[in-house]
């Protein structure tokens, strides 16, 4: 291969190019020279082994939507929040270190309220035995530790590991971000994180590609958001799910590598698998002034040579977008969901007619979705026209930084001091507002009153900014957002209109200019803010988890199948909609993520008692009452082994892993539905329970709460590795004795019913690991 070698520093963050190469090549001696889109490049040049997974007989336009693929991701990064089940499930496989690099990154669990310095103490003190854990995670595993105030996870992927033709998993769901840079990056559970860090092929059903072509150039007002937003509000929150979106056409040459990604970011909002761009020049120029010339000249090698990093001539989208560049104008989103948008002319009318406040309370910017140098630049241009026609912000304005190398060069180049004189609060270089950490002063969480904010974050449900289901939270560019905060008022469209200064001059902005990348290129910042690079892992460092903490929990492996039939109880019946909010409520229980026993007192206690009517409410044996986690816990005490059966699309929503790990560590063993949703019932597989779903639906209502239901010919399932005719009997038995046999159906492969056999996916891994 031509692909020049990298130095010894850069190694673990090129991306396999020589590899993934050979790898295509057999893709397409498979396929016989299909023409193929960007996505499938990454993706089917990252195929564990193309030959199991592609065949010459199978049409590529059959394998996307419908196939599975099992894929060899390059990297994994993790999150503070997600990171601790990922890594304690991790530990679990006994193994001594990762199969992959991989870094974690503490930003979640940082509260933003005075500013950077008093919030990076406080966040010490609360969070410290987490940190702890994660940092002697890696010390032990050799994971890259960012530690708290170093950044957002996405923003510090984009800075050092982000590259032209990598895959990695992400444990955050806006881990495509990495795609500003022509990665396939994709946002997973701990389970499917620790299949990457074990080195296990990691399953994923093959996406179908839509294609966003992009034509134009932006100018004036509009920015690399407004494309998203604009997307959003044609596709709606669910019109990207199972799809990658691609984007390509000559107005992809005109963006930024930052914009790129802040568009990326947000492909999760319309439930995008995950979002990419062919290389670009303004990928080289990032590369460059990250510091990672290297990986530059290596992709394009890749590129130039093998035609790697852009889409073939004549590949096929499923759906193609078109957007004209050159006409798009801002856009405002919300509230409450990202897919609501209003163009900025329509905006006054808009708010007026649906009685929005027309006050706005609050502005915030930055986050890992828009803290770029390009973003701050044009802000700070506003925010200089504002100062020097003497106009003071009218509401209270924060900013947030996306990692300390953005924020150490925003501060030499004096653009933090701008925003400090002109009355921002800088908060720490971490999520805060964006997810619930912001202790907001100017209106109390409980307040009944309807109020408005702005931010340039990406997602806007109820409470997800300041805890208030109150809040109506509206997502636009960090441009829109500054000049708002100028009039506060939703009348006030800054294209059009103009401020009266106190002098009672008109002030009208000017469209906001920046620069792409800093002019004197990026500052390091201060040193205690950087990991070590590339750890080794060392056996002898010890796990820091306190037996009395109530956050931190080691797991213990659940125990392997012991060869015989499933004798449960059945002990709740649910009535409708069961998602995995229903399952496993998110809000306060966040805190417990790292602790199995204390989140597992969440389990179904939104799931509605389809014989009584109740919520969160299940009845013994001899009839006494509990909340529904308070009767699994007893009877898990009691080794008495349970069912959940239930209705449609059981599991919907987020693919919350801990609404899979609840049940198991409670005692359940079967969970009996009229239907799943997909992730749910892999997840559930995952973790060693047995999903069932009813041959005939209306054996729904021959069930209920108590009665005992035994499998009855499952041993010869496994034994036959699932490959049974997906059926298997379920006998039920009444309290009165009286009992009959009902047919169930199960999709378990021959890999789940291997993690079955052992207990949990984790179990397997490590045993095979092991051996
Ligand atoms: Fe953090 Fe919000 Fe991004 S929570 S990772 S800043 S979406």
């Amino acid at each position: 291969s031509k692909i020049p070698n990298v130095s010894k520093d850069f190694q673990t963050r090129m991306p396999p190019y020589t590899k993934l190469l050979t790898n295509l090549t057999k893709v397409k001696e498979i396929t016989g020279n299909t023409p193929l889109t960007l996505a499938e490049k990454i993706l089917y040049s990252h195929l564990t082994n193309p030959e199991e997974s592609l065949s010459s007989s199978v049409p590529l336009s059959d394998v996307r939507g419908k196939q599975y693929l099992k894929l060899s991701p390059d990297r994994v990064a993790m999150q503070d929040a997600s990171a601790q089940m990922a890594m304690l499930q991790f530990m679990t496989t006994g193994l001594a270190q990762t199969e992959v690099p991989a870094s974690f990154h503490c930003d979640h669990l940082i509260v933003g309220k005075d500013g950077e310095a008093p919030d990076l103490k406080q966040s010490l003190v609360t969070n410290k035995e987490v940190f702890d854990f994660l940092e002697s995670c890696g010390e032990k595993y050799g994971i890259t530790f960012w530690g708290p105030g170093s950044g957002i996870i996405h923003q510090i992927v984009l800075e050092n590991y982000s590259a032209p033709g990598l895959m990695m998993l992400g444990t955050d769901s806006h881990t495509p971000n990495a795609g500003g840079l022509g990665a396939i990056a994709i946002g997973v559970g701990g389970a499917d994180a620790v299949d990457a860090l074990t080195g296990t092929p990691w399953e994923l059903k093959a996406p179908k590609v839509m294609g966003v072509r992009l034509t134009g150039k932006l100018s004036g007002w509009s920015a690399p958001k407004d494309v998203i937003t604009k997307i959003a509000g044609e596709l709606t929150v669910r019109g990207g799910t199972g799809y990658i979106i691609e984007y390509f056409g000559e107005g992809v040459e005109t963006l930024s590598c930052t914009g790129m990604a802040t568009i990326c970011n947000m492909g999760a909002e319309v439930g995008a698998t995950t979002s990419t761009f062919p290389y670009q020049e303004a990928h080289r120029r990032y590369l460059k002034a990250t510091g990672r010339k290297q990986i530059a000249d290596a992709a394009d090698v890749a590129l130039g040579e093998y035609g790697f990093l852009k889409p073939d001539e004549g590949a096929e989208y499923d759906k193609v977008l078109e957007i004209n560049l050159s006409e798009l104008e801002p856009h405002i989103n919300g509230p409450y969901t990202p897919d609501l948008s209003t163009p900025i002319s329509k905006y006054a009318e808009t708010s007026k007619k649906e009685n929005w406040p027309q006050n706005i309370s609050v502005g915030l910017i930055g986050s890992c979705t828009n803290s770029s140098y390009q973003d701050m630049s044009r802000v700070i241009d506003l925010v200089n026209q504002a100062s020097a026609a003497g106009l003071k912000p009218k509401i209270p304005f924060f900013v947030t930084p996306g990692s300390e190398q953005i924020r150490a060069t925003l501060e030499r180049d004096g653009i933090i001091k701008k925003f400090k004189d002109n009355g921002a609060i800088v908060l720490g270089n971490a999520c805060g507002p964006c997810i619930g950490q912001w202790d907001r002063q100017d209106i109390p969480k409980k307040s009944q009153e309807i109020n408005s904010i702005f931010t340039s974050f990406n997602r806007n449900f109820r409470a997800r900014n300041d805890g208030n289901r109150n809040t109506m939270n509206f997502l636009t560019s960090p441009e829109i957002v500054t000049s708002m905060i100028y009039s506060g008022s939703a009348q006030f469209n800054p294209l059009t209109d103009s401020i009266k200064t106190d002098k009672g001059e008109l002030f009208k902005f000017s469209p906001p200019r920046g620069e792409e990348l800093p002019s004197k290129g990026f500052e390091h910042g201060r040193d205690e803010f950087y990991p070590k690079p590339d750890p080794k892992p060392d056996s002898s460092v010890e796990i820091k988890v306190s037996p009395t903490s109530d956050r931190l929990q080691l797991l213990e492996p659940f125990k392997a199948w012991d060869g015989k039939e499933l004798k449960t109880n059945v002990l709740l019946k649910v009535e409708g909609k069961c998602t995995t909010d229903h399952i496993s409520a998110a809000g306060v229980w966040l805190k417990y993520k790292g602790h199995l026993e204390n989140i597992s007192y969440n389990t179904l206690i939104g799931a509605q008692n389809k014989e009584t009517g109740e919520v969160n409410k299940a009845y013994d044996l001899d009839g006494k009452g509990f909340d529904i986690p308070g009767l699994m816990m007893k009877w898990k005490n009691e080794n008495r082994p349970w069912t959940v059966v239930a209705e449609d699309n059981y599991g919907e929503g987020s693919a919350r892993e801990h609404a899979a790990l609840s049940p198991r560590f409670l005692g359940g063993r079967i969970i009996l539905v009229k239907s799943f949703a997909r992730i749910h019932e892999t997840n559930l597989k995952k973790q060693g329970m047995l999903p069932l779903t009813f041959a005939n639906e209306a054996d729904y209502d021959k069930i209920s709460a108590g009665d005992v239901l035994e499998t009855v010919n499952l041993a010869d399932m496994i034994a036959r590795n699932g490959d049974n005719g997906g059926e298997i009997d379920v006998k039920i038995i009444k309290p009165d004795g009286n009992s009959f046999t009902i047919k169930a159906k199960h999709t378990m492969s021959k890999d789940q019913i291997d993690f079955f056999k052992a207990g949990s996916a984790i179990n397997y891994i490590g045993q095979q690991k092991r051996e």
